[in-house]
């Protein structure tokens, strides 16, 4: 649920555009022809220079630039950029759009598709904008006539072939051949000849359908393959109007992030077979949020409908994911949907109890064990999986207020780190656990809380976001010794199944809060859903019981969480909840030597 006091998220530009500026009318042509001047001052959002401001009808002078920069021109606004920049990007710079299919920010520069093309003074003919380096003193100009006119007549070449199903594809509303057609395109075509056809539908990987009709040849999907997947299966086969994107006999679009070919693609050529016909793209609602697939922490879109998530989709950030992320992150919300839901307090003994109920009965439970027993004989385990806000609560209730010395968090590794994201450890807030106190994650000492378990020396257990038969080599035997089993969880379980006390507690992107990856930088989640029946974040429900341990503090919202954690733990000072924003922020010390950030340029 989301907290009352935090603003609904902002919704996030267009997944898969990551290079798109916010739109700006552009100065080269009606602007240019007012004179210069006109052109300075219209554009809002145009980097101010000093000492720019030109004479009525005089050119606006270049700024002064250091030895690594060059100024220049762009539809007569003055701008710097490093040297090495593309004058494609300089634009962007500028607040320009210089229209564009075959360029992608972070891998190599292809300039195939000539929809870029701009007139630079004293070069006779338009030069692409992605591939053309920006030069001291360029003038450039990115909207008049002659290049409006070449634009048009590039996008009637691309529709030649091209089938025109925008009402049953999939990428209509997000697909740039519709958006240029539209600001660009003449509206009609010449050619009334057959068009060439080619395979539709076509299965060209265990996650990804290909249509070549619709494809461009812009052969974005081709270098993610070679430069950033490295698993090189896509080439472009044959020649002309015959060429075709296609893989190696036996060896199918099958590497770990062949869904980022989809996000790549232009046009809805190839598109992500889960996310098929599910909802259109313009009822969908883009929360930006972090992955929770692994200890990385990919900052994504996850976009629902219906209060249902239909599709993740990769985030910028340079520091953490760059412009991807794994199929495994891409289809983690499977999760939410695959077990059937918690939705219900469940108190042994007693049908149909309330949370309040659930919980007067848990904490009574919890200091009748430590009373008979000794402190000893009480344990939680709590989960990696949860947020920070959870950790500290856990802690906080559980460690300080009810007097559970032994806490335990059960690690969950498997496979190897690659080379791009994917990380072996398969918890996303490990680090933040270790942070907060709660210790790393840990299989020696979750194994003796159940070694204690079984012997009986541990009467009481509680559980926090995991489910214990899961975990190698328990049985369910040894749950049923326990006198006090008290559970906090999502999903229907076995051990929910044994608990003396259960109560429901919120999914992934059903809650808001923090998690801590293994680069040590804190990244926020956001509730994107309404949690199912009476379900709530974890956090809450351990502050709820820690009411019935003398806890006074309010703890309203993960805000005013995260808010304390950063006064009382060092590592966290200086942070604020808000502060970190869409992109997160490094903890204090907590940097991985090493890992400051994921391979890949970001442009
Ligand atoms: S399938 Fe898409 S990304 Fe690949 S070449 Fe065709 S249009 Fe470009
Ligand atoms: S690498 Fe990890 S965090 Fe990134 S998308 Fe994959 S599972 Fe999610
Ligand atoms: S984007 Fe420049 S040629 Fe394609």
């Amino acid at each position: 649920m989301s907290d009352p006091q935090t603003p609904e998220p902002r919704l996030s530009p267009p997944p898969h555009q990551p290079n798109v500026p916010s739109p700006v009318a552009s100065t080269g042509g009606p602007a240019a022809a007012a004179g210069p001047a006109a052109a300075l001052a219209a554009p809002a959002g145009a980097p101010v220079v000093p000492g720019t401001a030109p004479a009525p009808g005089a050119a606006p002078a270049l700024p002064q630039t250091g030895p690594d920069e060059v100024a220049l021109l762009i539809d007569d606004r003055p701008v710097v950029v490093r040297k090495g920049t593309t004058v494609l990007q300089a634009a962007e710079k500028a607040g320009i759009l210089v229209p564009h299919y075959c360029y992608y920010p972070g891998m190599s520069i292809a300039g195939n598709c000539r929809m870029c093309l701009v007139e630079i003074e004293k070069m006779p003919k338009l030069q692409i904008g992605c591939a053309t380096v920006a030069a001291p003193g360029m003038v450039v100009r990115t909207n008049n006539e002659r290049v409006r006119g070449v634009r048009a007549g590039i996008q009637e070449f691309l529709l030649i072939n091209h089938p025109l199903d925008c009402p049953i594809c999939d990428q209509a509303g997000e697909c740039r051949l519709q958006s240029y057609e539209k600001d660009y395109g003449r509206g009609f075509s010449r050619f009334a000849e057959e068009k060439v056809h080619f395979p539709k539908r076509y299965d060209i990987g265990r996650s990804v359908l290909f249509d070549a009709e619709r494809c461009i040849k812009c052969t974005r999907c081709i270098r993610f393959c070679d430069e950033v997947s490295q698993s090189h299966e896509l080439a472009l086969f044959s020649r002309g109007d015959h060429a075709i994107v296609g893989t190696f006999p036996g060896r199918p679009l099958d590497n770990p992030y062949s869904g980022c070919t989809a996000d790549v693609c232009p046009v809805g050529a190839l598109t992500w077979k889960p996310f098929r016909f599910k909802a259109r793209v313009w009822f969908l609602k883009n929360v930006p949020s972090v992955c929770a697939g692994c200890a990385r922490g990919c900052n994504v879109n996850v976009a629902t409908f219906r209060n249902r998530i239909h599709r993740m989709t990769p985030r910028v950030n340079a520091e953490v994911n760059t412009y991807w992320m794994c199929d495994a992150g891409r289809q983690s919300y499977d999760t939410l949907y695959s077990r059937p839901r918690f939705e219900r307090p469940i108190v042994r003994g007693l049908p149909d109890a309330t949370v309040e109920q659930a919980l007067d009965r848990a904490a009574a439970l919890l200091r009748d064990t430590a009373k008979t027993g000794g402190k000893e004989s009480v344990a939680a385990i709590v989960s990696a999986r949860l947020s920070l806000e959870d950790h500290y609560m856990a802690k906080r209730i559980l460690g300080e207020l009810a007097g559970i010395t032994r806490l335990a968090v059960p690690p969950h590794e498997e496979g190897e780190d690659d080379h791009l994201l994917i990380r072996r450890d398969k918890t996303p807030n490990a680090r933040g656990a270790e942070l907060l106190g709660l210790g790393a994650p840990s299989s020696g000492r979750v194994r003796e809380i159940l070694d204690d378990v079984a012997s009986g020396r541990v009467k009481g257990l509680v559980v926090v976001g995991e489910d214990l038969l899961d975990l190698a080599g328990v049985a369910p035997a040894t749950l049923d010794r326990l006198e006090a089993l008290i559970v906090l969880d999502a999903w229907k379980s076995p051990t929910v199944e044994r608990a003396h006390v259960a109560i429901p507690s919120c999914g992934y992107g059903e809650f808001e809060g923090t998690m801590v990856n293994f680069q040590g930088r804190a990244q926020r989640l956001r509730a994107a859903l309404r949690p199912p029946g009476e379900a709530d974040p974890a956090w809450r429900i351990l502050r709820d019981l820690g009411r019935r341990f003398g806890l006074t503090s309010e703890y309203a919202t993960a805000q005013a969480i995260f808010d304390e954690i950063a006064a009382k733990v060092p590592a966290f000072s200086g942070l604020t909840f808000r502060a970190l924003g869409d992109l997160g922020a490094p903890v204090r010390g907590a940097a991985v030597p090493g890992a400051a950030g994921a391979p890949g340029t970001v442009a």
